[in-house]
């Protein structure tokens, strides 16, 4: 790929595929006038994400952001309550737990598969937490803990079994954040349906794009039902405008899902896609000092973002150096986000043990991924990695 206007090779980390149904869809939009958050779009694009997850019911949302307010709302979460959630994660539902004025305690991600560490969450709530008749509270804040938030990162799942099986021990709501998961399996079954309810995000980056979007997923009908009275004004009368509590306009425009509709049929050959990305960059980078993208043996994953470990010590540079010369190569890699305990915003909070997330954020780097990626710019990539390899000795 050449950037725009300068002729120069120009690789992006992860942008949208628009090759199916969209300019279709969404003329018929434009025709018909039906472009705001009422039409046929929608009500089909909630169908086959339901569908395509295998839950009973879908909510469209504005984003997945506000797929996960609402979420926290629904499942009983109110201010001053605590929510366990990952550490290693993008920062939005950290931040949408503080939407709903609630607290989040930071959980370490596990160093093997970089997910939310499902053993620190049970010595979380059995070490640091008092359960005494039917409630859970934080021994040193007193406050109640409400729910657990586990975020599927990068594409991976979590162990998830075990945190939904604590999660029963102390009756509490487990909230899949799978926005970076659509279609990843956990030991055979759906991200997004393991827990209580889930949270998906169609942004621009995410494997299948809405421009902007998100949706709630759940087999809990009545939970669905108030997931969308919130997110479009919580109307009591549809005639005489009135609003039974404070609502949110957070409901997707029928353009946006048209968009949608039209990716979700391409979903099955963008997994596929990204799941021959990772394998070329598995093949290729074998070099000292790089780890590849991991895979539990409970997970099948969609490699949603290809990222590696980079160890300075065998490399021969650190992970940042990298993306400096990639960059000066015209190829784009991220580190994984800042931990969130380094927040500026949330390093306050409560955190547990988090000393994987730091050496995760430290080494990790993701790699370019596009759906449309070609075989030839990747092999651009693996090649300009290599020849990084102990100072550029090698001469790969
Ligand atoms: C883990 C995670 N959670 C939540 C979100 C929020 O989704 P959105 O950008 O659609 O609000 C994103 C990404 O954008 C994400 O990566």
């Amino acid at each position: 790929m050449t950037k725009p206007g300068t002729g120069t090779t120009y690789i992006p980390l992860c942008v949208p595929e628009i090759r199916g149904n969209e300019w279709k869809y969404v003329k018929n939009c434009l025709d018909t006038g039906w472009v705001s958050s009422v039409g046929e779009y929608v009500n089909q694009f909630e169908r086959l994400i339901a569908e395509t997850v295998g839950a009973r019911s879908a909510v469209a949302t504005t984003s997945g952001t506000s797929a996960l307010h609402i979420a926290l709302l629904v499942s009983g979460v109110q201010p001053d309550d605590e929510v366990l959630v990952s550490n290693l994660t993008f920062i939005a539902p950290v931040n949408a737990i503080r939407y709903a004025r609630a607290w989040p305690i930071l959980i370490d991600a596990e160093p093997h598969f970089w997910q939310i560490d499902a053993q620190k969450v049970r010595d979380f709530l059995k070490d640091n937490c008092r359960y005494t008749r039917g409630e859970l509270r934080n021994r040193r804040t007193g406050r109640h803990v409400k729910a657990i938030l586990p975020v599927h990162i990068l594409g991976h799942p979590v162990d998830i079994e075990p945190i939904v099986s604590v999660a029963r021990e102390f009756g509490l709501p487990v909230i899949e954040d799978a926005t970076e998961c659509l279609g990843a399996k956990y030991r055979g079954q759906r991200t997004g349906t393991i827990g209580d309810i889930a949270c998906f995000s169609f942004n621009g980056n995410k494997i299948i794009t809405t421009g902007g979007g998100g949706a709630i997923v759940t087999s809990n009908t009545e939970w669905a039902s108030r997931a969308r009275y919130l997110t479009t004004q919580a109307k009591d009368d549809q005639v005489e405008f009135v609003h039974g509590e404070i609502g949110y306009n957070y409901r997707l425009t029928n353009i946006q899902a048209a968009l949608g509709c039209a990716q979700i049929e391409m979903l099955p050959q963008y997994i596929e896609k990204k799941l021959a990305i990772a394998s070329r960059y598995e093949a290729g980078l074998k070099v000292s000092g790089i780890t590849v993208m991991p895979e539990a043996p409970w997970a099948e994953s969609i490699f949603w973002l290809y990222t590696v470990l980079v160890e300075e010590e065998q490399f021969g540079m650190c992970a940042r150096t990298v993306l400096k010369k990639l960059e000066a190569q015209g190829i784009q890699t991220r580190p994984l986000w800042q931990p969130m305990h380094r927040s500026p915003v949330h390093r306050n909070c409560e955190a547990f043990q988090c000393e994987s997330a730091d050496w995760l954020h430290a080494r990790a780097l993701s790699l370019p991924c596009s759906v449309g990626l070609t075989e030839s710019d990747q092999d651009y990539v693996v090649k300009s990695v290599i020849g990084m390899a102990n100072g550029g000795a090698s001469d790969v």
